[in-house]
């Protein structure tokens, strides 16, 4: 991964697109006011990726902000997902239309599968997973997406779709964080030219009151959350910080001013797992 100074620097997608490698996340960001707040704060303090979803219903929130930011498009980088109840060929075309119209852009530049199909009939899913995938290529070739990829996808999720693709996924979104390291899902993108993008980079909040995150965290004189946001940096994965708090929102972007050492990244590395979702895409039920 190149050297990274700020939030703003890029790293550079398969097809050479380049991503800001922070983003900032929304998910239960409320749609309004407080929403708006936190996104003005956001860009003030220097993120140009703003990361949400059909499912988080605050895309007009994110276009009100971005619309008003006076920021040129090019600087910015957003990224969309369909959400299940919008899987397949048709289906998908639509919903992005919308996520589109809400978000006032003419185009995404990243667009996502939420969550993989993954249950139900051998063959089905994968059927499903494919024509969902071939409605994010057509919009890819049309333009009106700038990359395209998946979220929550494990190999054995990815392997069918990639053999069926006639684009590859150049994104894969997961849960990551210390005590949810995903190494199998890393090394399988890792080799496969994907680029892993974190989300819950603290866990929700639940990982910081670790005691060895604490004790790691002091060392550097930084604090918990920068910590293992730095961690995913260093594990070549694109951190999604969340927070509606101005103080948190800045504190999350000071990530370049340290570097852990490999002693220290193989200790979180070893962490038991800790703080994690639950969500398994194999079994969630929604
Ligand atoms: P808040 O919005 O009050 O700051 P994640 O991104 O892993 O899902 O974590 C988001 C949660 O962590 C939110 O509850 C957020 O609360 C909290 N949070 C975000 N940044 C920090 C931080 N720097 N220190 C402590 N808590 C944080």
């Amino acid at each position: 991964m190149a050297h990274l100074e700020s939030v703003q620097d890029r790293i550079t997608l398969r097809n050479g697109y380049g991503i800001p490698c922070v983003g900032f996340g929304t998910w239960k960001m409320p749609d309004g006011e407080v929403g708006l707040d936190a996104l003005h704060q956001a860009l003030a303090d220097g993120y140009r990726h703003i990361d949400t979803a059909a499912a988080y219903d605050n895309e007009a929130t994110v276009g009100k902000a971005l619309a008003v930011a006076g920021i040129p498009r090019e600087g910015l980088f957003v990224t969309t997902k369909v959400w299940n109840t919008d899987r397949g060929y048709d289906a998908t075309l639509k919903a992005f239309e919308e996520s589109r119209k809400k978000l006032h852009l003419d185009y995404v530049d990243l667009y996502l599968v939420h969550w993989p199909a993954a249950q139900g009939p051998e063959g089905q899913w994968q059927q499903t997973n494919a024509d969902t995938w071939r409605a994010l290529e057509t919009l890819y070739v049309d333009g009106k997406v700038h990359a395209i990829g998946v979220s929550n996808f494990k190999p054995h999720h990815l392997e069918p779709l990639m053999d069926k693709a006639e684009i590859l996924p150049m994104v894969n979104q997961i849960e990551l964080h210390p005590g949810c390291n995903q190494k199998a899902t890393r090394e399988f993108c890792d080799r496969n030219d994907i680029v892993v993008e974190a989300w819950s980079p603290l866990g929700s909040g639940r990982v910081l009151e670790n005691q060895l995150l604490i004790d790691i965290a002091a060392s550097y004189g930084c604090t918990t959350a920068q910590l293992c946001l730095r961690w995913c940096l260093q594990r070549r994965a694109i951190p999604l910080p969340k927070s509606t708090d101005a103080g948190r929102i800045s504190e999350n972007a000071r990530i370049f001013w340290f570097d852990i050492t490999d002693e220290d990244l193989q200790r979180i590395d070893g962490l038991d797992p800790l703080g994690q979702s639950g969500l398994d895409p194999d079994t969630v039920d929604f």
